[in-house]
């Protein structure tokens, strides 16, 4: 019987090591695919865990258009930078990322009980709001495509002008990072490189 986290203890809820690593340790970012197809079931599998994690207000801002065939990746390439042109080629799957500047539309529905005003102040700083928020729901989108069995190879290197008015021309979208998704051909894979250790990340106060 599936049983809602908040039933299950602090223990119960930990996630065993396994998880952990094809989360977090283990998992690579992928610069290279396996031609193995991505079943169109897993891509919502991955939007639909997407969804679940907070945004400010429940806003969600995030859009995704899922470029899976020939004539999408055409479009896509000429906006990509040199060195993601063979990753994007050789993934079955690569998602663009958006921020929908008229999320705000939604809010009514997605937080019913709040006044008015928050909506109002949601709509004058919607360009702030969204970028956050979809930022936030990209680094989640990362984590369910690992989540789901997919390795996913994250990419800032390309012209969000000419993905925008290639994708989004009626200007209300604006695109903030590109993801392959697929099976990582792990030949490919670069070398890990070195975290900053905790004392360098976190502090207490
Ligand atoms: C926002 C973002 C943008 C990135 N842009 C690129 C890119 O344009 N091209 C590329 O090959 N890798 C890109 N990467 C991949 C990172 O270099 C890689 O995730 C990081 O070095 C960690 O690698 P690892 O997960 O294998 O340890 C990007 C990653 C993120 C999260």
């Amino acid at each position: 019987m599936a049983m809602t986290s908040s039933l299950l203890t602090p223990d119960e809820r930990s996630l065993d090591r396994t998880a952990l690593d094809v989360l977090f340790h283990e998992a690579r970012t992928a610069n290279g695919f396996l031609t193995q197809p991505v079943s169109p079931d897993t891509l919502r599998d991955i939007v639909e865990s997407t969804k679940m994690a907070p945004t400010a207000m429940n806003a969600l801002p995030l859009r995704v258009v899922f470029v899976t065939t020939e004539e999408g990746r055409a479009r896509l390439i000429p906006a990509l930078m040199p060195g993601n042109v063979a990753k994007v080629e050789a993934a079955p799957v690569t998602a663009i990322l958006a921020r929908d500047l008229e999320f705000h539309e939604h809010l009514p529905r997605l937080f019913p009980h709040a006044p008015q005003a928050y909506f109002d102040g949601a709509r004058a700083n919607a360009e702030p709001m969204s970028l956050q928020n979809a930022t936030l729901q990209a680094g989640y989108f990362i984590l369910a495509a690992r989540a789901h069995g997919l390795d996913a190879g994250p990419m800032g290197g390309f012209d969000a002008e000419k993905v925008d008015a290639e994708f989004f021309p009626e200007g209300t979208r604006k695109s903030i990072l590109l993801v392959s998704l697929g099976y990582a051909d792990s030949s490919k894979t670069f070398p890990r490189n070195p975290r900053l250790n905790f004392e360098e990340i976190a502090s207490f106060a």
